[in-house]
């Protein structure tokens, strides 16, 4: 009986901000997590409205109203500007935290938060008090460059030309009207244009940790799709590795959720699934050994809900695909 008990038990968690995409997102991985149990999630204007978790239906407090000292991990996943007040709030009370906005990630924050790009920082997420989870472009960009930066394969001086492109739920679920349907839906158009987009802070701040020369480029697209992210990535090289792929494959053998693979990938591949999918070929017709990388993900989960899942499955010492395989 004692036995059974322990088996049934569950982790409580919440939801700040539930009615977003990335609240709706984290509730509907939870709803089959073996191990955590979502015991409330939050609104603003939508307080009040209902919110799946699977079959429950569990209805959205107000953030003041909500029961922080219940549970025992509490995902953010608020609007930047407005999730770092709660996650010391969250913290005060005793709760980790997994924060999905850029608040707390490097580059925004002089705060020494342990940042879940989990393939890279895995072991100071073991019993972390609080993660800043990246950014969904970041995840699938440092995920691509992150073999050619360990190995010290780009060419000293490389500008580092990333252009990506993300479904519109990249923007969040407030309106606004240049993400209304009629503007979004048969377009493509890029924004954020000048190397300026807030992605870019935690990109060069983890690039800049490899001591590497190398200027990042980054040109943001709307794509007209609800979801996904891919990126294609140019990158200057010191020299052509006689097997390219092989930078990849044996970097990310044995990582469960990242897939290198001789074909390019697709939105198809990845969406719904806490993945990364990497290619690499190398560039005809260049004076210099030139590559690019190819990276897709869904920036709802492996860009946000899955992978602060992922991290939170690292901090409480579960198996890390816990609840995010299938
Ligand atoms: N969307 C993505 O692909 C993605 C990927 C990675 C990371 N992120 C990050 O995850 C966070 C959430 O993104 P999202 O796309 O889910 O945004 P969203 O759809 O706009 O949702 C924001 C959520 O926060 C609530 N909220 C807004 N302002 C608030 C405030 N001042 N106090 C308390 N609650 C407030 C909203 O409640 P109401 O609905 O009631 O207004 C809603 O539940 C952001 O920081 C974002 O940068 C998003």
């Amino acid at each position: 009986m004692q036995e059974y008990a322990f088996m049934v038990h569950r982790i409580p968690v919440g939801i700040l901000g539930g009615s977003g995409y990335a609240g709706r997102e984290l509730g509907r991985i939870l709803a089959s997590h073996p191990k955590f149990e979502v015991a409330f999630a939050t609104a603003k204007e939508r307080r009040g409205e209902p919110f799946a978790v699977g079959d429950r239906e569990l209805t959205l407090l107000a953030p003041d109203d909500a029961p922080l000292k219940s549970v025992e991990l509490v995902f953010s996943a608020l609007p930047h500007g407005a999730s770092e007040l709660w996650v010391d709030r969250v913290s005060s009370n005793g709760v980790r935290a997994v924060d999905l906005s850029s608040d707390l990630r490097p580059g925004h924050t002089s705060r020494d938060v342990p940042y879940g790009l989990t393939e890279l920082f895995r072991a100071d997420l073991v019993d972390a008090e609080i993660i800043a989870n990246p950014g969904c472009y970041p995840t699938a960009i440092l995920l691509a460059l992150l073999p050619l930066l360990e190995g010290d394969h780009i060419e000293s001086g490389a500008l580092v030309t990333i252009d990506a492109a993300s479904g519109v739920s990249g923007a969040g679920n407030a309106p606004r009207p240049e993400l209304l349907f009629a503007e979004v839906a048969e377009n493509f158009r890029a924004y954020g244009v000048g190397n300026e987009h807030r992605h870019l802070a935690e990109m060069r701040e983890t690039v800049g940790r490899f001591n590497r020369d190398v200027d990042l480029l980054f040109t943001p697209h709307l794509l007209p799709v609800a979801r996904g992210i891919l990126a294609t990535i140019t990158v200057p090289l010191r020299r052509m590795p006689t097997d390219l792929l092989a930078v990849w494959q044996q970097r990310y053998a044995g990582e469960p959720f990242v897939e290198v693979r001789e074909q390019l990938p697709a939105l198809r591949d990845v969406i719904r699934r806490n993945v990364v999918r990497i290619t690499a070929r190398p560039v005809a017709h260049v004076r210099r050994p030139t590559v690019i990388v190819f990276s897709a993900i869904d920036n709802l989960v492996k860009g946000a809900a899955g992978q602060a899942i992922q991290n939170a499955n690292v901090a409480f010492g579960i198996p890390e695909t816990t609840g995010l395989l299938g």
